[in-house]
Parts: structure tokens; C-alpha cells; sequence
């Protein structure tokens, strides 16, 4: 079975995400989408909250699934025994980024490959900074993250 682990920290997931996995879904038997523990960083959500949006926006491909993961990304494929790190591409920035993480990733473990789909051009502007960004100024994310998650987003900059 061809299993790929698409990780980050989808704080929150936007169109952009939800069209790589949807995209992955059709090329692997299934994704693992990895949400990533991060207790340093400030998050809009907390991970049970993450995990939760990703699980109701993907609750119809069937062979998607949503986990959470703390520590070494190469330490939670090995758990998994998974050598695939799926990526999405918008930008060469993105591509200087994700070439430095493949790149270190394949040093601490040789049998992972990392691959990149290009993003869609229609989706390739936006990010999780962005929505929260243009969402805390009151402006339109509508464009930006899948319809089921819209109003979680607006209760949660209000609050
Ligand atoms: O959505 P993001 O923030 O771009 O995702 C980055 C992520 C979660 C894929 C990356 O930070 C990661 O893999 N973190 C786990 C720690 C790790 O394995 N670091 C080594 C790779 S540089």
C-alpha cells in the first residue's frame, strides 16, 4: 500500500491544503494528514481543534486520515513505518523552504523521499497567515478556507 504523510501545522487548514490532500488522495492509497504539536508556537486553534476542522472538511475522501504528532517528522514515519512526506508548492520560496526540510529530513533518514505537487495557481497566494491576517482585520476569507470551517474562524477572532 503507497501511504504518504502530509504534515504541518494547518493553523487553520485553508483551500490551498485541502486541495493538496485531495490531490494526494487520488496518487496514494492514503494520506495521513500530520498535525504538528508545536507547544512554542501561538496558535489560533489548539490541536484537538486542528485536528478536528481537517477531520470535517476531508470526512469524504475515504482514504484520508487525520493524526497528530509531536517531535522528529522522520520519527513519526518510522513509527508508522511510511517513507513518503507529501508537500504542496505555491512559491520558490516555498520551494527553498521544503527543499531545506527534504534535505535535512533525507540526512536524519535516507529511505525517506519527500515529494512536491504544485500547488493550483487559483490557491497558490494563500496561506494560514494570510486568512488569520485578513480575518482579524475583518476582511473576506471566504476565497481562502473551505465553506464547513468559515464561521469557526470568525468565532475564533471575535473571542
Ligand atoms: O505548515 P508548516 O508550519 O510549514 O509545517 C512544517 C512542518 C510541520 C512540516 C515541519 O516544521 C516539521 O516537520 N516539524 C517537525 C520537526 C522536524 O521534524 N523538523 C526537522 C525538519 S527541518
Amino acid at each position: 500500500m503507497k501511504v504518504a504523510v502530509y504534515p504541518g501545522s494547518f493553523d487553520p487548514i485553508t483551500k490551498g491544503h485541502l486541495d493538496i490532500i485531495k490531490r494526494g488522495a487520488r496518487i496514494f492509497d492514503k494520506v495521513i494528514v500530520a498535525v504538528l504539536i508545536n507547544i512554542d508556537k501561538k496558535h489560533l486553534f489548539s490541536i484537538d481543534e486542528r485536528v478536528e476542522l481537517i477531520k470535517r472538511v476531508t470526512c469524504h475522501i475515504e482514504n484520508v486520515e487525520v493524526v497528530s504528532f509531536d517531535g522528529l517528522l522522520v520519527n513519526f514515519l518510522k513509527e508508522r513505518e511510511i517513507s513518503v512526506i507529501l508537500k504542496g508548492i505555491r512559491t520558490v520560496f516555498d520551494f527553498e523552504y521544503e527543499l531545506q526540510m527534504a534535505t535535512v529530513n533525507k540526512e536524519l533518514n535516507s529511505e525517506i523521499e519527500t515529494i512536491c505537487m504544485m500547488a493550483d495557481p487559483q490557491y497558490s497566494h494563500i496561506s494560514s497567515s494570510n486568512v488569520k491576517q485578513v480575518a482579524q482585520f475583518g476582511g473576506n476569507i471566504e476565497k481562502f478556507v473551505p465553506n464547513e470551517i468559515l464561521k469557526d474562524i470568525l468565532d475564533k477572532i471575535k473571542a
